[in-house]
Formats: C-alpha cells, sequence, structure tokens
C-alpha cells in the first residue's frame, strides 16, 4: 500500500532559502531501544527538543538496509530502514510528528554507490562479465597480458586502488570501499530505479533530499587515467581538486541526472528541495549544479575550510554572497558535519576552540541564507580524539589511519554516567564510548544554564527567527573596522542589526550599534560603548529612525 503524507507545511514553498538545518546523524542522536545505537524513534521522541532549539528542518543521514561497512553510506536497500534503526511505520511516525510540531524533514540519497550487498550487486557478481546484471555496475577487464593490473590509475577516496577483481577475472569500480561498488549512471535503469526510489519518499512525505557524492555519478567515458598520484597530498575530495578535474568528479553529463529529478520534485506540493554535496574546481562550476531546472542548493564548504582570521572569514563569505547573487540561490553555510573534525577541535580545542566556535556560531547565523547545523555543535561538543583504534568504525580508518569516528560519537543528553541520556534510562550502551567531560555538555547540564553554548544557540536561533533583519534573504554591508575584526550590518523594517566578530588579539571597544541582543562571550559595558573580547561574536540592533 501506497502510504502519500503531504508535507503540512505547505505556506511557503522557498522555506529552504532561509532555513536553519540541523543534521541528525542517527546513529548517534538518541537511541530508544537501548541497543546502543540511535534510532527512527529515538529521533521522534526528541522532536520537541529541535522544535525548541529553533531549527527548521532536519537532515537525517542514511538510515536504509545497510551492512553498515560506511556508517549507512553502504546501502542495501534504499526502500525500507534497516533494522537497527526501526522499520518504515517508525519512519512515517516519525515524519507526522515532525510536520505536526513544523519541522521539515531531508533524507540522505545515496546514488553514486550501492552496497556490495545490494541485491543488483550481488546478481552481478553472480553473472558472467558482459551480462546485463555487469552492466548496471562499472566492471572493466584488467590491464596486462592476464588482466592482473587494475583498468586505470584511478585511487579510492578510502585509499588502495578504485577497482576490486572478481574471480572470474573482471574488475568493478568503487570510488570509496570495495563494499561500495559504483553504479552505471549511463544506464536506462539505474536512472529509472533512483527516479522511482525519490518518489517512494517524497509519497511518504520528505521535504528534500541530500545528495550524497553528487558530481560523482558519471565517469569520464573511455575511464581514461588520472596521470598522477592523486592521493599523495590529500584524501578529502576538496584537495583533490586542486589538481584539475579528475575524470570521476562533474563531468558535464551528470546535469542530465538533476534535470530529470527537478520536475519530479516540483511535481510534489509544499517545496520538496535538494542539496547536493557536490564538490567542483571552481565556483563556477559548482553553480552549475544549482538552478530552477536542477538542484536548490550545493553546500559551500569554504566556509568551514575557513581558518580562524577575519580576513579567511570575509574572503569567504564576500565570495559566497557574490556567488549566490550569480546564481539567484542562497549560500548555505556550514561549520561542521559527519566527515569533518568538529569546529571546536579544528579551531584550537579546550577553551579557546569553544570560545572560537561560538563566536562562530553567531556570525554563521546571522549572514543571509541557508545554515547547517551538525547535532552537538550547539553542546559545544569538542573533536574526540583519543577513540581507542579498536573501537573506530570509519572503513577510511584501515587504509588511510584517518578516522571520522570522533564526530560521530553519540551526544549526551543527560546524566551523570556515559553514555548521558542517549539511551533509554539505566542504559549504559553505546557504539562509541563519550568521554567523562561530556558529562557537564549535555543538554540537561546546559538547559536553563546561563552563558551555556545551548542557551547561546536557542537565543540566537530565537532571534534569527523572529528579528525582521535575519528572518529574511536581504544582504550584508560591511563596517569600517580596525585590523581583526568583522563588522556587518543587516537591515529591515527600520531596524538595523549588527554584527561585530573579534578576530584580533586585543579586546575591542564597540560604539555606535545600539543594544546588544545576543554575545558569545560575556561584555562588559564602558562608558563609551562595550568592551567586545577576544574570539567573541556579538550582535546589537538599533532603530535609526526610531
Ligand atoms: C559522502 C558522505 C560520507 C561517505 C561518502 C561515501 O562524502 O558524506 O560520509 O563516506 O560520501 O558515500
Amino acid at each position: 500500500m501506497t502510504v502519500s503524507i503531504p508535507s503540512p507545511l505547505t505556506s511557503d514553498i522557498d522555506w529552504w532559502r532561509s532555513a536553519v538545518v540541523y543534521q541528525v546523524y542517527v546513529r548517534s542522536f538518541a537511541d530508544s531501544d537501548g541497543d546502543g545505537v540511535g534510532d527512527l524513534q529515538g529521533i521522534r521522541e526528541r522532536l520537541p527538543y529541535l522544535r525548541e532549539l529553533g531549527v527548521d528542518a532536519l537532515w537525517l543521514t542514511p538510515f536504509y538496509t545497510s551492512p553498515m561497512v560506511d556508517g549507512g553510506y553502504d546501502v542495501a536497500d534504499y526502500r525500507d530502514v534497516d533494522p537497527m534503526f526501526g522499520n518504515l511505520a517508525d519512519f512515517e511516525a516519525m515524519i507526522t510528528d515532525a510536520h505536526a510540531l513544523g519541522l521539515r524533514i531531508i533524507v540522505d540519497i545515496v546514488p553514486n554507490h550501492t552496497s556490495d550487498k545490494h541485491p543488483w550487486f550481488t546478481a552481478a557478481l553472480a553473472a558472467a562479465p558482459g551480462s546485463p546484471e555487469r552492466a548496471r555496475y562499472l566492471f572493466a577487464d584488467g590491464k596486462g597480458d592476464d588482466g592482473a593490473q587494475p583498468p586505470n590509475d584511478w585511487e579510492s577516496i578510502f585509499g588502495g586502488p578504485a577497482w576490486t577483481r572478481v574471480p572470474d577475472g573482471q574488475w568493478y569500480l568503487h570510488l570509496f570501499d570495495p563494499a561500495q561498488p559504483d553504479l552505471n549512471w549511463r544506464h536506462s535503469e539505474v536512472r529509472r530505479e533512483f527516479e522511482d526510489i525519490l518518489r517512494f519518499w517524497l509519497d511518504r512525505g520528505v521535504d528534500g533530499f541530500r545528495i550524497d557524492v553528487a558530481h560523482g555519478m558519471i565517469k569520464a567515458a573511455g575511464l581514461p587515467d588520472v596521470g598522477f598520484n592523486s592521493m599523495t597530498t590529500g584524501r578529502r575530495q576538496s584537495e583533490l581538486l586542486g589538481k584539475g578535474r579528475l575524470p570521476y568528479f562533474d563531468q558535464d553529463e551528470v546535469h542530465d541526472i538533476y534535470r530529470a529529478w527537478r520536475p519530479i520534485l516540483d511535481s510534489y506540493p509544499g517545496g520538496r528541495m535538494a542539496v547536493a554535496e557536490a564538490w567542483a574546481e571552481t565556483p563556477q562550476r559548482l553553480a552549475r549544479y544549482i538552478g530552477p531546472d536542477e538542484l536548490h542548493q550545493a553546500f559551500s564548504f569554504d566556509f568551514l575550510d575557513a581558518t580562524w582570521s577575519a580576513d579567511s572569514f570575509r574572503k569567504v563569505i564576500d565570495t559566497a554572497l557574490a556567488e549566490s547573487t550569480i546564481v539567484g540561490a542562497p549560500t548555505t553555510w556550514v561549520l561542521s558535519n559527519h566527515d569533518r573534525q568538529r569546529h571546536v577541535t579544528r579551531y584550537g580545542d579546550g577553551e579557546v576552540g569553544l570560545r572560537r566556535a561560538r563566536a562562530a556560531a553567531l556570525l554563521m547565523l546571522a549572514l543571509p541564507g541557508c545554515a547547517y547545523l551538525y547535532q552537538g555543535e550547539e553542546l559545544g561538543l569538542p573533536e574526540v580524539l583519543d577513540l581507542p583504534d579498536e573501537l573506530r568504525q570509519d572503513p577510511a580508518f584501515l587504509r588511510t589511519g584517518e578516522s571520522r569516528d570522533g564526530c560521530r560519537v553519540p551526544i549526551p543528553w543527560s546524566g551523570d554516567l556515559a553514555p548521558y541520556g542517549f539511551g533509554p534510562a539505566g542504559s549504559a550502551l553505546s557504539w562509541l564510548p563519550a568521554p567523562t567531560t561530556w558529562r557537564a555538555l549535555s543538554v540537561a547540564a546546559q538547559t536553563g544554564t546561563p552563558g551555556s553554548t545551548l542557551e547561546l544557540y536557542r537565543a540566537a536561533l530565537r532571534i534569527r527567527h523572529t528579528h525582521p533583519a535575519l528572518a529574511g534573504l536581504g544582504g550584508i554591508t560591511w563596517l569600517e573596522t580596525g585590523p581583526g575584526v568583522l563588522a556587518f550590518q543587516r537591515e529591515a523594517a527600520g531596524t538595523v542589526l549588527t554584527c561585530v566578530v573579534n578576530i584580533s588579539d586585543a579586546p575591542v571597544v564597540i560604539d555606535g550599534y545600539g543594544t546588544p541582543l545576543v554575545a558569545s562571550s560575556t561584555l562588559t559595558e564602558r562608558d563609551c560603548g562595550h568592551l567586545l573580547p577576544v574570539d567573541a561574536a556579538v550582535w546589537f540592533e538599533r532603530h535609526p529612525n526610531g
């Protein structure tokens, strides 16, 4: 039976333009059944928390049937929920409750590759070279007399060759883990299948999709060599791009796929959207993913990559806003996600890192466009750097020594003992252990605590939603400042909101911007204004004609 649940949130189809989206890493958010793994029912139970936090939408990382080799980014059945996360009825109950609370739901779609346990891939392995079953993936003969060399020099983003040989001698391509075989997106059946998968979830009321590796689905014809060792200076997709266009990323034909997807999204009511996790060599090429006939947004990771300096932030913000004007779509701002070290730690860890992370949050939330928060950043969580190696599950860890597990530790909710309310009362299980220092960072410990990071986020989100200068899409005007200080204003309905961030090495006196609304560190009043400490941000409000 098809259950069609129209989104009740039909009032503003452009909701995504200025939304605050909260990324739920499902495995690590809330565990309702005590097995140590987060689940859909856990999310459902915590929806009131998210409503109160003040976000507009949730992006859920993959919860589909999966052997979990890559945390669910290896999907064996795109139309079902993995039992570890619940079932379809749980999903439907969760989305119904979310919509009732005014929260939209974005789900992850993983089209570049399936799991090696997907029925298509097991059929491909059982079938002969040249068979229709193999045609849905990228199988090829090897090089050398006996075909013992991979078909080309491509390397996996998780390290090692991007090809694995099967017993009959052919090789298959996997840009990621060998358990994630790449699909052949030149095959019409693959395209039809994913169009149907989109409809399956749209019929269940989802408000959007986050498209995994959206730039990777089409590979250059003939699968040409890259011609150099692409992994020598770094394994991140961003680092690969500086070396020129790779034959497996950002090929022009990939846009045909999105031009076919957009009418599907547009055929549903309520403003269904898609955001691409896409990497391209230049901002201009990234912009090509966005537009009325393709996708609504592409993540811009430049803000995340900015260093802690006023110049770096200013440059990234100016570039992003200029691009968004060109494409007519709002910028996306991201500080952390499930693939990158948490920004508290990136900015120096400890007290310094936290102070800077709080300031960065006020900077991000004052900018026009859509902000993506990663679960736990509202608690000021740092990266967990000392996980024992044997507990690390990131498939990249074994191949490269780099692990993304430290940002995926289950978040703390309450109580004195790990895992701090992640599971039901009395449950001591969590798939990764939380450090003892997280007791003081739990939701319960921070709720109502003046100056806590959680209360800072709540206050900032409340203002962002209600303040005319922030709620809209109006641009920013930079103000003259001393070195190391960023200040810009946004104006609407006779009110000016000014955001000031002090990234210099001394406190600065600020005068003339009106009344402080929220600050990331304590402001001191002076005869002539306010003293803003180092590594801190503040929002002021004034009414020039009032
Ligand atoms: C994306 C995901 C990452 C995953 C990879 C392969 O980059 O964000 O977590 O490992 O795709 O699916």
